[in-house]
């Protein structure tokens, strides 16, 4: 399981790179050198690493499935680096480096991200290994939780609610559209790889809804873990801690965890490495 996970990453940061050429051409170098150094960086790799967990389970290639798994964490990383800017969280760090707005202008930030959204798409409608339906089907799962109803839109709570007061059910559909968004999209986009019944991706987005609810909860969990340090309490974030405290709201993501694995237990491929790669996700340290 390590193993795989570990080839899996390198897999993973391969084709990134690939993606993204090394900067040598004069117009683009400064676009492709800040985009390789967000998405280069040391990304945990959760989202592509549930997408090629779940294709694996419906025995689909890896090679088809790493294209799709990359675009997602493209869109990913863009969100990340507009997260971080000083007009939403004003953030100094990310994965352990300074932020992309410390190295380069602001502009140059938020038009890195535009970038890296856009391109996901372009990667994802132009993948050589997959038909035209499924490229659809892909873009189709990708915009919607990237969008109003998901990621998008639960930054959009997010900022509403900065130094507000906030309620559970306000709360967890920021999460929801905030975070659990795009981990829906990745566990989508096995199913849709693996050409997956109806009824087993709809079991899969609703483990991702659980898994990602609890995810978020625990990166609030860790973030109030040093309060010096804490940007969140800092920003007068809506948060779980801030609105359950530390215990209550780890008790809430193992339970969604709990939940998020029962869906796994309806699907009828193998769900050995999801289960291990969702454990993970909820007890991690960073
Ligand atoms: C950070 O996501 C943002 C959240 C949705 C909590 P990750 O914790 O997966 O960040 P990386 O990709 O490992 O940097
Ligand atoms: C980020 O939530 C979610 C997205 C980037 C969409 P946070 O703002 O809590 O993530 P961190 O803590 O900065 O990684
Ligand atoms: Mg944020
Ligand atoms: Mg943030
Ligand atoms: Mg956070």
């Amino acid at each position: 399981m390590k193993n795989w996970i570990k080839q899996t990453k390198k897999e993973i940061d391969h084709t990134l790179e690939r993606l993204i050429p090394f900067p040598s051409d004069f117009l683009y170098k400064d676009l492709f050198a800040s985009a390789r150094y967000s998405l280069l960086s040391e990304g945990k790799r959760l989202r592509p690493l549930l997408v090629l967990a779940v294709a694996e389970g419906y025995n689909v290639p890896q090679e088809k499935a790493l294209l799709p798994a990359c675009a997602l964490e493209m869109v990913h990383t863009y969100s990340l680096i507009h997260d971080d800017l000083p007009c939403m969280d004003d953030d100094l760090l990310r994965r352990g480096k300074p932020t992309l707005h410390q190295v380069y202008p602001e502009w140059h930030a938020l038009l890195t991200g535009d970038y890296l959204l856009t391109y996901a798409f372009e990667v994802l409608a132009t993948a050589p290994d997959l038909t035209a339906e499924e490229q659809i089907a892909l873009v189709r799962s990708l915009s919607y939780h990237s969008g109003a109803h998901g990621m998008i839109g639960g930054q959009m709570i997010d900022l509403l609610f900065e130094g507000q007061p906030i309620e559970w059910d306000i709360l967890e559909a920021m999460h929801r559209g905030k975070t659990a968004g795009l981990i829906m999209a990745a566990l989508e986009f096995g199913g849709i790889l693996g050409n997956a019944p109806e009824e087993d991706i709809l079991s899969l987005k609703i483990a991702g809804l659980a898994l990602g609810i609890a995810f978020q909860l625990i990166d609030d969990v860790l973030d109030s873990a040093s309060p010096q340090n804490s940007s969140d309490m800092q920003k007068q974030k809506a948060t779980a801690t801030a609105l359950l405290g530390t215990t209550a709201t780890e008790t809430k993501a193992h339970q969604l965890l709990e939940s998020a694995l029962e869906q796994l237990e309806k699907l009828p491929c193998s769900t050995s490495l999801l289960r291990h790669l969702f454990d993970q996700m909820i007890h991690r340290t960073n």
